[in-house]
């Protein structure tokens, strides 16, 4: 397993539409145990391709609490098939969009279809954290990140501070 860097916006890769994989195979496996192993340094939640610069719909997530036994879950080309009509909304952050957080609202509960590790198809009913970490993993495969689901206004206030921060810290790294 190997840690992978983590991108962070402004970064016109996190912009890009991700690939389908052809199939779930011992490369796309190994992207996997790399994202989830990447994501558990962090630390975070959910971890899509493109945050480490492979444009493919590839997204892993763990919502084990603190204390509680790995739960990783790994998916291939994830696909919402269903939503709800009611909305809930989450204060959410993300390994791309260091040290800011937002509330937003997206559908409560939702289905994915999905080819799991083993290349099997699979769908998976999800409510709560786990409806919202799907959403916001997924949109990370269409080029989305939850800034663009705020307004104009905030979404580039948070980026004129993540850009600052890239500048300073190449600055000190001269
Ligand atoms: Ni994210």
């Amino acid at each position: 397993m190997a840690l992978l860097p983590i991108l962070t916006a402004p970064d016109p890769r996190l912009k890009k539409v991700s690939a389908p994989v052809k199939a779930v195979d011992a490369t796309v496996r190994t992207l996997m145990d790399d994202m989830l192993e990447t994501m558990y340094q962090a630390p975070g939640i959910g971890l899509a391709a493109p945050q480490v610069g492979v444009l493919k719909r590839v997204i892993v997530l763990d919502l084990a609490r603190e204390g509680e036994a790995p739960q990783p879950l790994k998916f291939a080309n994830p696909e919402i098939v269903w939503v709800s009509d009611d909305d809930v909304t989450y204060n959410e952050g993300c390994l791309s969009v260091p040290e800011h957080y937002a509330d937003v609202a997206r559908p409560a509960a939702c289905r994915v279809r999905y080819l799991d590790e083993n290349n099997q198809q699979r769908e998976i009913a999800a409510e709560g954290l786990l409806a919202t970490c799907l959403q916001h993993e997924i949109d990370h495969l269409d080029g989305i990140l939850f800034i663009d689901h705020l307004t104009a206004l905030k979404r580039n206030i948070i980026l004129r501070k993540l850009l600052k921060a890239k500048k300073t810290a190449a600055e000190a790294a001269m």
